[in-house]
């Protein structure tokens, strides 16, 4: 029987699934059902520093102080509720205690020094790495993208020199070079990225002539983008590479490892289905891989990568490229 341990971000995991940050990771018999389902490791739900100030009634302050804004987020996760960040503090130690299954902590912050501040009262609860939640719609045309860059560097390098837990990056895809980006989260001291932040896009309702937010769920589709930044970056970074976005069945956690990835996060699939798909995309997996003889994920992992054809990506990008141009020409 085929093994699917790994090992992300220097934790040991029973199998490379872990459940996103969301509303299934916000309770603590919930998470203690998700442990039981055999989950590899889950994502607690964000503490969002912005709600914790608008409950205070400091959010518009908080904002305006210039250029630390992430207020998307604002709108983004409006179910979510905080009483401040000491209750999801104690309700984090209480879920440490609850389950042995790893744990990681996930923020998203306002200010560089909250970010910090933040990171290292969720590291004091046990959590096993921190997540950092990166949430935001670069939409001032003032602000280049060195400067937006930079800001995000020098985030993610005053959270890693704070804490001594593996740091994350969950990331926007939204960057003009990305793999300069993902390199940049590295020197900063980023364990690993998540590929990637999934963002709401507002819709138009044409009767009332407004905008207005709606979730809809992913579909494994959305999947091949991070797949393909996956694939990429595999083999030209040290940091794991975490699959985020659309991983519905078992074959979907097979395509991102052999993409590239360490693990694979999914938060719509389960919400839909129900905590048992765990178990069941689990099964599916290792069926795959002993259909296809493989022991572990390692016999596998960044097989279809571009560090497998070992050529200058820019090449390997424009021959897909041309080849499909070429392709859908004969048709
Ligand atoms: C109800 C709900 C709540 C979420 N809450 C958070 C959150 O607190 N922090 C975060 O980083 N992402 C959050 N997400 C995003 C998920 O972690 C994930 O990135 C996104 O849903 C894409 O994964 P999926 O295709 O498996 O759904 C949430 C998603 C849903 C559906």
């Amino acid at each position: 029987m085929a093994s699917l341990k790994t090992v992300y971000t220097g934790v040991a995991l029973e199998n490379p699934l872990v459940v996103a940050a969301c509303s299934l990771s916000s309770k603590v018999d919930t998470i203690k059902a998700v442990a039981d389902a055999g989950a590899g490791g889950l994502v607690i739900k964000s503490l969002f520093e912005e709600q914790i100030l608008h409950e205070r009634g400091e959010l518009e302050k908080a904002l305006n102080i210039g250029a630390e804004k992430f207020a998307e987020s604002v709108t983004y996760f409006p179910q979510l509720e905080h009483a401040g960040a000491e209750e999801h503090l104690m309700w984090i130690r209480k879920t440490r205690r609850a389950v042995k299954m790893p744990l990681f902590a996930s923020l998203n912050a306002v200010s560089p020094g909250n970010w910090i501040a933040y990171a290292r009262q969720l590291e004091e609860t046990g959590v096993d790495g921190i997540e950092l939640n990166t949430y935001a719609v670069e939409a001032d045309p003032e602000r280049d993208a060195a400067d937006i860059e930079k800001r995000l560097g020098d985030l993610v390098a005053g959270v890693t020199e704070s804490v001594s837990v593996p740091v994350t990056v969950k990331m926007s895809p939204f960057y003009t070079c990305f793999a300069h980006v993902a390199r940049r989260m590295e020197t900063a001291g980023a364990d690993g990225l998540v590929l990637f932040n999934r963002f709401l896009q507002p819709d138009i309702d044409p009767d009332t002539e407004k905008p207005f937010s709606k979730m809809t769920w992913s579909t494994p589709r959305e999947m091949m983008l991070p797949m393909r930044w996956i694939g990429l970056l595999y083999g030209r970074t040290g940091m794991d590479l975490i699959g985020n976005t659309g991983a519905a069945r078992g074959t979907d956690l097979a395509k991102y490892i052999l993409a590239g990835a360490t693990a694979v996060q999914a938060a719509g699939a389960l919400l839909q289905s129900g905590i048992a798909q765990i178990s069941n995309m689990l099964q599916d997996l290792e069926q795959w891989m002993d259909g296809k003889g493989y022991a572990d994920l390692q016999a596998f992992r960044g097989k279809c990568s571009q560090a497998e054809f070992k050529v200058n990506p820019a090449v390997y990008e424009r021959a897909q490229y041309v080849d499909f141009i070429l392709r859908s020409g004969n048709r």
